[in-house]
């Protein structure tokens, strides 16, 4: 499989964030932005992305907390990335199209590498041996931990199993991002979630248009 990594490809682009950090509503905004200015953007969202991702979206984010152990949502979580990555994003890469992803495989070295036992080197393993991408570019959206657990429990919807972990998850989760993003600080940007919705949405903008000049 063609990754649709190498000079003159499309741009990949990832949000990340703890739950209730606003990344998906500035990973949308960023889409209609840089639509409007005439680049060709591919919107997707993980888990999920692919019609196959979908399906399995559901079989991880809905029903009983213990559905599965670790592991297996681990191998499933990774399936659904393999089937998004083959048939959404590398293709796209490949046209010379922008994708922009809300979560990738940083969410899965954080929510299942480090909440149920320290699972980050099964998380990598798996990651080099199936998916051997990372994106170009990954914007933190950081958040107060409480504020975001507050946000992402008002709207708790039928997709709920993540969001169930409480305060102190959420803690762990925000600090773990901030240290992937030490880990990679050659594609990670940390923006201060804490602001206003058009505040981020102008930073997130500033930094994506300084990438595609
Ligand atoms: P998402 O739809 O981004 O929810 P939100 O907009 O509320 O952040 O993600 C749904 C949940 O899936 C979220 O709680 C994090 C979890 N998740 C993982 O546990 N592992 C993963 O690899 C991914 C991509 C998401």
């Amino acid at each position: 499989m063609t990754t649709g990594q190498g000079p003159g490809k499309g741009l990949f682009i990832t949000f990340e964030g703890i739950d209730g950090s606003g990344k998906s509503s500035q990973a949308r905004r960023l889409a209609e932005t840089l639509r409007t200015r005439g680049v060709d953007v591919v919107p997707t969202r993980e888990p999920g992305g692919s019609p196959g991702a979908e399906e399995i979206r559901a079989l991880v984010l809905e029903g009983d907390p213990d559905r599965w152990s670790a592991e297996t949502e681990i191998l499933l979580f990774t399936a659904a990335r393999r089937d998004h990555l083959e048939r959404t994003i590398a293709p796209a890469l490949a046209a010379g199209r922008v994708v922009i992803c809300d979560r990738f495989a940083d969410s899965t070295r954080m929510y299942q590498g480090l909440s149920r036992g320290d699972l980050r080197g099964m998380v990598d393993q798996l990651h080099s041996l199936m998916i051997g991408r990372e994106p170009d570019l990954t914007l933190l959206i950081d958040m107060d931990p409480e504020v975001g657990l507050t946000r992402a429990l008002a709207r708790k919807g039928h997709e709920e199993r993540f969001e169930d972990f409480g305060p102190e998850l959420q803690r762990k989760m925000r600090q773990g991002f901030l240290g992937l993003a030490r880990e990679f600080p050659d594609r990670f940007c940390v923006i201060d979630g804490n602001r206003d919705f058009d505040s981020v949405a102008a930073e997130v903008e500033g930094i994506v248009l300084d990438r595609l000049a």
